[in-house]
């Protein structure tokens, strides 16, 4: 706690608020007693200036452009850990030791089939229907199946949730890409890794033997530790705040994947390959900066952006490197990717991006991978959604086992109608 404080004065009457220090990062003025001292609101709508909580977890500053895994750059987890590790990491608070490590792996992966009873609940969905759709459904309905890891209030009952939910998304993941092809379900392997196994489920057939190709393994693995988690983003917040009312956690990870998907959001990265389509070619960038300038042109750029990096976000920096990578060793030679790389510099040397602190984000060259890969763009989002489970679950380990929480509830400036009384219709 800092030994200093806010002074407010409000209608002559003057209060001092705490203000608390971080261990690093932006201090915060406790306005918590704010209404009771001055019959006021604070007024932040999206929440450019609000912290919601306390956290342990990630750190992020983007003026600098640094992301921080429980203390470890994002960079150097890219490169040397894997997405098993980085998942115990965020849930635990440290490394582990190698029989550590080998233990959760082990755990999870006695977790990644699903009960066979909801294989039913894909036959319900139309073939064509978009795989974000059935992710919100199924992981939703989780909590009709695991009654018996639904009791927020026990430890190893969240414990035991949190590693089902880890390990069970791979698994629905596979089986809506599976569903949406009309090829048959892929069930997991306990021989094969974490990321190895969510690969040959969502790509094998059944007709031949299916070899996973390291080079994706370990391009996907990437993708999914430079996903895992990112402080108080949107969708974090919405699991979070379903799970301050005491919802079971697979209600409270649903709601999160509902919240990711959108296009502002998670759902950028089919976004971003989807406009990266549509420019096509080089020559056609100019007409789409153009149209990301105009003020009456609802068009941005996708992947460009973000509400906290003002500066390259780091995630970005290892996507493109990643991007090189892969499709340098899978021989692919995708267009797309000239496109994204010469649309960036152009941005980036644009008066209007530099002014606006406006560079390429998670999802800027994500979808030039997942496409190498072999992903439709459609999946792209649960993709996100696989990975960011773990930081979902973390964040909302954090929240129950904080004795101080209570229900999120938050506020308005009321600008409605003053009461009026009821007009009965034959006389309106
Ligand atoms: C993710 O929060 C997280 O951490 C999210 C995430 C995570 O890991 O969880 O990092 C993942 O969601 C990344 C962001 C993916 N979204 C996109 O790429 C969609 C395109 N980006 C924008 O919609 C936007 O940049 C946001 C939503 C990401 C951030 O929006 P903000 O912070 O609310 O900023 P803003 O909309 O107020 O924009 C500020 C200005 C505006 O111009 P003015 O009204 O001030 O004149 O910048 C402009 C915007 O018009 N602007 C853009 C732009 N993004 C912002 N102009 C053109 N293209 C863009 N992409």
């Amino acid at each position: 706690m800092s030994d200093n404080k806010a002074t407010l004065t409000v209608g002559g009457d003057t209060q001092d608020y705490a203000i608390m220090d971080g261990t690093v990062g932006p201090q915060v003025i406790d306005v918590r007693k704010l209404y009771a001292n001055t019959g006021m609101f604070t007024y932040d709508p999206g929440f450019t200036s609000t912290a919601s909580c306390d956290s342990g977890l990630t750190y992020i500053d983007g003026d600098e452009g640094v992301l921080l895994h429980r203390g470890y750059p994002i960079g150097q987890l890219a490169e040397q850990s894997s997405f098993m590790e980085v998942s115990y990491l965020l849930l635990n608070g440290e490394l582990p030791s190698a029989k550590e490590l080998d233990e959760f792996t082990r755990t999870i992966t006695r977790h990644t089939m699903i009960h066979e009873q909801l294989t039913t609940f894909y036959r319900g969905f139309r073939r064509d229907a978009h795989p974000m759709a059935i992710m919100c459904g199924v992981v939703g309905a989780l909590s009709a199946f695991y009654h018996d890891s639904t009791d927020i209030n026990d430890p190893e009952q969240r414990r035991i949730a949190s590693h089902r939910l880890i390990a069970k998304m791979p698994t629905i993941a596979a089986m809506a890409y599976k569903y949406s092809v009309g090829q048959p379900f892929v069930y997991p392997r306990n021989d094969l890794s974490y990321t190895a196994n969510f690969l040959r489920m969502t790509f094998s057939v059944p007709a031949e033997e299916y070899e996973v190709d390291p080079v994706v393994v370990d391009a996907m693995d990437k993708i999914f530790i430079l996903h895992a988690d990112h402080e108080q983003n949107a969708s974090t917040s919405t699991v979070r705040l379903a799970g301050s009312s005491g919802a079971n956690p697979f209600a409270c990870i649903a709601a999160g994947i509902a919240c990711l998907w959108g296009p502002a959001h998670g759902g950028a990265n089919e976004a971003a390959l989807n406009m990266l389509r549509e420019i096509g070619t080089v020559d056609r960038i100019p007409e789409y900066i153009a149209r990301a300038k105009n003020k009456d042109d609802p068009f941005r750029l996708m992947g460009f952006g973000h509400r906290v990096y003002k500066n390259y976000d780091p995630r970005a920096t290892v996507m493109q490197k990643t991007a090189k990578d892969v499709l340098e060793k899978l021989g692919v030679d995708d267009p797309i990717f000239d496109v994204a790389k010469e649309l960036e510099q152009i941005a980036l040397n644009d008066p209007y991006f530099i002014e606006k602190k406006l560079y390429p984000n998670v999802d800027f060259y994500s979808g030039v991978i997942l496409s190498a890969i072999g992903f439709p763009t459609e999946m792209f989002t649960v993709l996100f959604a696989l990975a960011r489970t773990v930081g979902w679950v973390a964040q909302w380990n954090e929240m129950i086992s904080d004795p101080a929480q209570k229900i999120g509830r938050p506020r308005q400036l009321y600008t409605g109608p003053t009461q009026r009384d009821y007009v009965p219709v034959d006389k309106r």
